[in-house]
């Protein structure tokens, strides 16, 4: 008798009595591990996604552990046949990228200025010696998405990007979304979430091309809740009305004059120069952290004439309007699916993704997979797409209902088990989608301008760089402007984040700016129900009715 294991797409056919890790060794994964295969690391967790009940019984050192999630060195596989299906918490590739780095448009003034210096043998960080050594110094800037990490090892004599990392985040065990991990921080293991995230990145930079000693200094973007955690530091304000982060209850209090966060990377147990400091950038306000402000210096917005937005659709969407003259920002709590999380058959945009679909004429279902592998499951792009050849071929009305009657779709894909999308996945990303659409209403409404107004509409975040725009107006994710307004930028997160590690100049500038932002509460907005309901349909949308609807607040 054996069992069937698929194990990270790989499909293979095991006897019983072994943990889940050593079958992942010779089948050539990678699970991370920094302890002995017996519980101490924490870092090897698998989602089973199918045949838990084929395993044995959770250990104590699995106790912090809840659904889906095992540690894959202590569970064995100890029935006779059957099917067990699992992962470990995707990593992505790496990417060796030399290249220069790009600047802003029109910010002709930034030039290199780090924090890092070097005076012969000397390493200074801010003047003052730290190591000495006649290496190349390098410095890290990190996005610490809820859903996923990108990481950017930089030559900070140069400016020159040297390589990047992206992996999903590991600490998905404790929830999907942001209030969830919060709870889990607070109430379950404090702690464990940030342990088990340093886990995950120091084996990503130990993989880089350098010395992990050589580097001196590590910039950190990421939400208020992702950023504290990284820090050690309790987010329970965060889960609470008003949903402030501990420092910025510190500034209110006189405590503190920022809410930046500097501390070293021996502290947080991170494996760089152990005197290298790790800065976390200013948070805006509230939900509104780190990341958005991180897109500010990425869009250059301290010195836009123009009116600019900018949308991160991301767990927790980050939107921020405005040019050098008033800024206003709000974050929305779409929640995962968008990334793929809370969607039957999604999962991050890594290979095996569906990441385009498009409907024939014949009814056939076409999709492009990420890598050319056989598709292991949706991405946020594969599923708006999806949405919209729906809407577009009239097999879904704008309520989110299949006309067929039927309550799943089957795609017919070269795949190790069946894709489908369901009425169910629909409806969770109605209301994300919901929560995208009342962030865009309140903030565009309280900086009193129509969604065409705007000059420049950037679509920021590794998801909105692949949507398709035409998918995306269709379905009402996007507002129904001018296409050459909408400008794909990437990660415009981590790109803030490195100007904020090449420039001391830039850094302080941001710092500055942070404080001029006008924070839109979603929560507290009169419309923001009505903006909601009326986002969770499927349809293109537009400002200038909501306007005249509903009087400024
Ligand atoms: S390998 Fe360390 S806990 Fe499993």
């Amino acid at each position: 008798m054996s069992i069937e294991l698929h194990f990270n797409g790989i499909h293979t056919g095991v006897a019983p009595g072994s943990s889940l890790f050593d079958y992942a060794e010779p089948l050539g994964i990678n699970v991370p591990t920094s302890c002995k295969k017996n519980g101490k690391c924490k870092e090897c967790v698998v989602e089973v996604v199918e045949g838990m009940e084929l395993l044995s019984k959770p250990v104590p050192a699995e106790k912090h552990l809840r659904d889906k999630f095992r540690l894959s060195c202590c569970c064995k596989i100890i029935a006779d046949s059957g099917v067990v299906r699992c992962h470990t918490m995707r990593r992505g590739e790496m990417r060796i990228e030399r290249h220069a780095f790009q600047l802003p448009a029109g910010n002709e003034k930034w030039q290199l200025d780090p924090a890092i210096t070097r005076d012969g043998d000397r390493i200074l960080l801010d003047g003052e010696e730290i190591a000495r050594s006649t290496s190349p110094i390098h410095g890290l800037a990190m996005d610490l998405g809820t859903t996923t990490i990108v990481v950017r090892l930089l030559n900070l004599e140069t400016g020159e990007v040297i390589a990047d990392a992206s992996f999903e985040n590991p600490q998905r065990f404790g929830g999907s979304d942001v209030m969830s991990r919060i709870q889990y921080d607070t109430e379950v293991h404090s702690k464990l979430l940030q342990r088990t995230l340093v886990g995950y990145l120091t084996h990503a930079i130990e993989e880089f091309p350098v010395d992990p000693k050589t580097i001196y200094e590590l910039v950190v973007a990421g939400n208020s809740t992702m950023r504290d955690i990284f820090f050690r530091l309790s987010v329970y304000s965060i889960g609470q009305s008003p949903y402030r982060s501990i420092t910025e209850l510190e500034m209110e209090e006189g405590k503190r004059t920022t809410t930046s966060l500097s501390e070293t990377a021996k502290k947080l147990l991170l494996p760089i120069h152990p005197k290298a400091r790790v800065y976390g950038l200013p948070i805006i306000s509230g939900h509104v952290g780190a990341d958005a402000a991180a897109c500010m210096l990425g869009v250059n917005i301290a010195n836009e004439d123009r009116v600019i937005a900018v949308m991160d659709i991301g767990t927790n969407t980050e939107l921020i309007l405005g040019n050098k003259n008033k800024i206003f920002a709000a974050s929305c709590p779409a929640g995962p699916a968008f990334e793929g999380g809370a969607i039957s058959c999604g999962m991050p945009g890594l290979p095996g993704a569906i990441e385009k679909v498009k409907i024939a004429e014949d009814g056939s279902i076409q999709v492009g997979v990420i890598g050319g592998v056989p598709a292991q499951g949706i991405c946020g792009s594969g599923l708006v797409d999806m949405l919209g050849e729906l809407l577009r071929t009239n097999q879904m009305n704008q309520l989110g209902r299949f006309e067929s009657g039927e309550d799943k779709i089957v795609l017919d894909v070269a795949s190790d088990s069946p894709i489908y999308f369901s009425e169910g996945d629909v409806n969770e990303l109605a209301q994300a989608k919901g929560a995208n659409v009342a962030g865009l209403h309140v903030i565009f409404h309280d900086y009193g301008i129509r969604f065409e107004e705007v000059d420049v509409f950037y679509l920021a975040g590794g998801f909105g760089r692949y949507l398709s725009v035409e998918s995306s107006k269709r379905i009402g994710l996007l507002p129904n402007i001018d296409d050459s307004k909408i400008i794909q930028v990437g990660n415009a997160a981590i790109e803030g984040a490195c100007i904020a590690l090449l420039s001391r100049t830039k850094r302080a500038e941001l710092e500055n700016l942070v404080k001029r932002v006008t924070h839109c509460r979603l929560e507290a907005h009169p419309n923001f129900f009505n903006y909601f309901v009326e986002g969770c349909q499927f349809h293109p949308v537009a400002s200038s009715p909501e306007l005249e609807k509903f009087p400024a607040s």
